[in-house]
């Protein structure tokens, strides 16, 4: 596959064929960063989606046009996933091309709320390997960029996961999901009964997936693991965690599946096969299916 030099001089420099995509993405998310955080404590025209815990707003799809259109016109033969032109129809497939993919506000419950942790995720992914991941924390000012090979970051300074592999000393992330149906919570509220029966130090629900994997990242926490979150949380995500020594990896302890909408994370793999072995499925349609 052809790198960013395809679309214009100097994208290949230095031996980095996708450096020019990397900084066109740090670029847009500060951009939207700017915008979400000026909109955080505006009016907001609120939809739901899903669910009534599904909500969308005018500055995610906003955002996610501004991004998608400045790629376009830089990148034209690259491919696009979003999550707002998913919500709107568009297909959700993941191919050999370059492709991005983008959550323009994650959090967006967060952003109605005013309750400021909210982040913009671009990943990008060439013949279905992530190559990169930006997140930006919109109110924090806090930059999260990985490339494969190259270590994680978090406004430059490098990033390293958590080396803790003693479960009953693991802070651990989730996030809730869209979903409220019975089935769903009981499932939802008995994996977070064993995680406590298990004697882990504590969970954590902080409204965005994508900033609790970096946390994850950070080494501020041990383990993540959802189920009904989508590939647009995970793909920049994925990237970061891994440069930073973590593993990411499917709930039933198998690889990854960026399409599956479930995932576990983890500083080692100790911790990532004790949330395999103590949580139990909760069963979403894959993102690809739509
Ligand atoms: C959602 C948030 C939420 C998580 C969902 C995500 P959105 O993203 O990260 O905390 O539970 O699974 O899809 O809708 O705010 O972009």
């Amino acid at each position: 596959m052809k790198p960013c030099e395809e679309e214009g001089p100097g994208a290949a420099a230095g031996g980095d064929p996708w450096k020019e995509c990397m900084e066109a993405a740090v670029q847009l998310a500060r951009r939207a960063g700017q915008i979400i955080r000026k909109a955080l404590t505006e009016e907001k025209q609120v939809s739901t989606k899903t669910s009534a815990a599904d909500l969308v707003t005018e500055t995610d799809n906003f955002v996610e046009n501004e991004i998608i259109s400045a790629l376009k016109e830089k990148f034209p033969s690259h491919r696009f996933i979003g999550e707002e032109s998913t919500a709107g129809g568009s297909k959700c497939v993941l191919t050999d091309s370059p492709t991005w993919i983008i959550d323009p506000i994650d959090g967006t419950c967060n952003f109605v709320h005013r309750f400021p942790t909210v982040a913009v995720s671009i990943g990008f992914a060439v013949n279905q390997e992530l190559e990169f991941g930006v997140i930006y924390h919109c109110t924090e000012e806090r930059l999260y960029t990985a490339r494969r090979g190259q270590g994680a970051f978090c406004n430059e300074k490098k990033l390293q996961v958590s080396k803790e592999t003693d479960k009953s000393k693991a802070l651990i992330l989730t996030e809730i999901g869209p979903k409220r149906d019975p089935e769903t919570l009981k499932l939802f509220l008995s994996n977070m009964e064993s995680l406590l029966k298990a004697q882990v130090h504590g969970i954590r629900v902080i409204g965005s997936a994508t900033l609790a994997l970096c946390h994850l990242a950070a080494g501020a926490a041990d383990a993540y693991y959802q189920f009904g979150l989508h590939c647009w949380d995970l793909a920049a995500a994925t990237v970061i965690i891994r440069e930073a020594g973590g593993i990411v990896i499917d709930t039933s302890g198998g690889p990854l599946d960026l399409m599956s909408c479930r995932v576990i994370a983890a500083g080692t793999k100790e911790m990532a096969m004790f949330l395999a072995q103590e949580i139990q499925t909760i069963h979403y349609r894959r993102d690809d299916e739509n």
